[in-house]
C-alpha cells in the first residue's frame, strides 16, 4: 500500500499528494466538500510551506492556518535550490511518516510532498525569482543565492496551490520580509500571515536544525536568545547601547561563533542609521558547533 493510500485510510491524518496534478485534483475535491457543507461561496485555502522535520513551531503555523481558512495545505519539500552547501542539503532531515504523525489532529487537510523532479523537471531551473540587494545581506551573505531559491520555490508553490493565505514563522524574519516584497512586487493574490516564534523553556527558538546539536551545543545555543534579550533591554538607550549589550552577551561561550548581529529597519531590512528611533528588529546568526542558527526580536529604539 502506498503512503498516500495509507494516509487516505486514516481519517486523523491529512491526505498526501505527491504530484502537481494530484494536489490540484484533491484541492478541487476538498473545495467541493466544503462548498457542499457551507452556504458561502469559495472555500479559503491556506498554505504552510515547509521543508519537513516538523516541530511545534510548524504546528503553530498549521493551527493558525486552520483558523484562517477552510482548507489547510502543508507542503513538505526540501528545496535544493536554496542550499548552498551540498553537505547541508544531504544531511537535512527527511521523514515524511514522522511529519504526518506530527501533523495528526492539527487541522491539515492535504500534504503536498513532491519529489525534486516534480518541482524541477528540467533540472536546474533557468527562470528564477531574484531577491535583490536584501537577498545578498545577512543570511544571503553566507549563503549566496539562498533567497533566490526560497523565493523561486515559494512562487511555484503559490502557483501550484493557489491559496488565499500563506503562513511563515517570525523566526525567519529576512525570509518573511523578502516573501512579502515578492508578493507585492509580483502582485500575487495572497495574504502573508506571520506567526510568532515558538521557543523552548530556556528561550531557544524551535528549529529543525536544533536536532543536530549535542547536549553541550544545545546548552550553548541559548546564547542566541540571551543576545536578543540584552539587545531589547538596552533598546531605550539607542542603537550603540543595543549593539554593545548584545555583543557582550555573545562573548565567552566558546562553542558559539557569531556570524552577524544587526538591528534592521522593519520597512527595508537594512541596518538602521545611528540616530534612528522607532520600531526595529534585532537579528542574529551564529554557528553552534557545526550548526548554523538564527533568531530575531522586535524592539523599539529610543534615545
Ligand atoms: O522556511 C522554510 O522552511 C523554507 O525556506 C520554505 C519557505 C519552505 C521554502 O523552501
Amino acid at each position: 500500500m502506498t503512503q498516500a493510500e495509507t494516509a487516505a485510510l486514516a481519517p486523523h491524518l491529512p491526505v498526501v499528494a505527491t504530484t502537481i496534478d494530484d494536489v490540484r485534483r484533491r484541492l478541487e475535491t476538498l473545495a467541493g466538500d466544503v462548498a457542499g457543507a457551507a452556504t458561502d461561496a469559495r472555500p479559503r485555502v491556506a498554505l504552510v510551506p515547509t521543508m519537513g522535520a516538523l516541530h511545534e513551531g510548524h504546528l503553530a503555523l498549521v493551527d493558525r492556518a486552520a483558523e484562517l481558512a477552510d482548507i489547510v495545505v502543508v507542503s513538505v519539500f526540501v528545496n535544493p535550490l536554496q542550499f548552498t552547501d551540498p553537505a547541508d542539503l544531504e544531511r537535512y532531515p527527511r521523514d515524511l511518516d514522522a511529519d504526518l504523525a506530527t501533523l495528526a489532529g492539527h487541522g491539515a487537510d492535504l500534504v503536498f510532498a513532491p519529489d525534486v523532479t516534480e518541482i524541477y523537471p528540467r533540472g536546474d531551473t533557468a527562470t528564477r525569482v531574484t531577491a535583490g540587494k536584501v537577498g545578498g545581506l545577512f543570511e544571503g551573505r553566507s549563503r549566496p543565492g539562498h533567497f533566490d531559491g526560497v523565493l523561486t520555490v515559494v512562487a511555484k508553490l503559490l502557483n501550484i496551490v493557489g491559496p488565499q493565505f500563506v503562513l511563515f514563522g517570525e523566526k525567519d524574519a529576512q525570509q518573511v520580509f523578502l516573501v512579502r516584497r515578492m508578493i507585492a512586487d509580483l502582485n500575487l493574490p495572497v495574504a502573508v500571515e506571520e506567526v510568532e516564534t515558538v521557543r523552548d523553556d530556556d528561550g531557544l527558538a524551535l528549529s529543525s536544525r536544533n536536532r543536530f546539536l549535542d547536549a553541550r551545543e544545545r546548552r550553548a545555543a541559548v546564547t542566541l536568545p540571551h543576545v536578543l534579550e540584552a539587545a531589547v533591554s538596552a533598546s531605550d538607550r539607542g542603537i550603540d547601547a543595543v549593539l554593545a549589550a548584545a555583543q557582550s552577551a555573545a562573548m565567552g561561550e566558546q562553542l558559539v561563533a557569531m556570524d552577524y548581529l544587526a538591528v534592521v529597519h522593519p520597512d527595508t531590512f537594512l541596518p538602521v542609521d545611528d540616530d534612528y528611533t522607532g520600531p526595529a528588529r534585532a537579528i542574529v546568526a551564529a554557528r553552534v558547533g557545526d550548526t548554523r542558527l538564527i533568531d530575531n526580536a522586535p524592539l523599539y529604539l529610543g534615545r
